[in-house]
């Protein structure tokens, strides 16, 4: 791995910036490439098959113009299905976003956890596999938001203007479940890298406080681990921010504390 290694991060959309914040926090001295798969987002409402037939190829590209040493699939509905594809296709180390089922099931102390993610991530077999191996007795309640990644999405934007408390409440509700016996949920594992970005949010209207879990300090860890710590007086790194849509970001003031501080657009 080189001193200051390249490292890509993609995701559909702006939701990989809180995985991104999280990794330049541990390696300021990297090159970040962020790759938004605008022309493609939501990924959740497209099928397994044609993400696969996306974002296979489009990785291919995108490792020949920016040559990384490493990349990190910041997106759970990608990484719940393309995941293993791309480890076949491409020799690069890749770091993926699964949900956190795990560590949420192993802190729980109602036993109770809800998953909240894109409609694709909470269908996946793998997201199935991940409660039947880690579930530890827990009851697992998947909630599919149609719409919370877009709202995520809009919040960075000009768009957040028109965001209620109303249109997040909506989505989150479903995730939190209380029983005849008045046990109810206390852990809720954001399954999309998009939803931390609403986290003040969600705490706000939910309608009894629970733990989130967020997987992007954990993944940040799993890099360093791959690229190795951050060397004493290693200079500043670079960033960019491509959208696969063409189009350049109207407020990169807005995106520079994901990068460490820096204006990436
Ligand atoms: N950020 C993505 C994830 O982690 C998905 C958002 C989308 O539907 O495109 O699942």
């Amino acid at each position: 791995m080189p001193t200051r290694p390249t490292i890509l991060v993609f995701d559909s959309g702006l939701g990989g910036l809180t995985v991104q914040r999280e990794v330049a926090k541990a390696r300021p001295d990297a090159r970040y490439v962020y790759v938004a798969d605008d022309a493609f987002f939501p990924y959740g409402q497209h099928g397994e098959q044609a993400l696969i037939d996306r974002v296979v190829p489009l990785m291919g590209e995108l490792i020949a113009a920016h040559r990384p040493d490493l990349i990190v699939l910041a997106c759970n509905t990608a990484s719940t299905i393309v995941l293993s594809h791309l480890r076949a296709a491409y020799s690069v180390p890749i770091v993926g976003t699964v949900p956190a089922i795990k560590p949420a099931c192993a802190g729980s102390l109602t036993k109770r956890v809800s998953v909240l993610g894109t409609s694709g991530t909470v269908k996946r077999e793998y997201t199935q596999t991940l409660i039947r191996e880690f579930g530890g007795g827990c009851i697992v309640t998947l909630v599919g938001s149609p719409h919370l990644a877009s709202l995520a999405e809009g919040a960075l934007g000009s768009a957040g203007d028109g965001i209620t408390d109303k249109a997040i409440f909506d989505e989150i509700a479903p995730c939190f479940i209380q029983d005849a016996a008045g046990a109810r949920t206390d852990t809720v594992v954001l399954a999309c890298t998009h939803y931390p970005l609403l986290l003040d949010e969600l705490t706000r209207l939910a309608p009894w406080p629970v733990t989130w879990i967020d997987p992007a300090p954990a993944i940040a860890r799993r890099v360093v681990g791959l690229i190795g710590d951050l060397q004493p007086g290693a200079p500043h790194g670079d960033a960019v921010l491509l959208y696969t849509s063409g189009k350049r970001h109207a407020w990169p003031e807005a995106l520079a504390p994901f990068f460490g501080g820096q204006v990436a657009a």
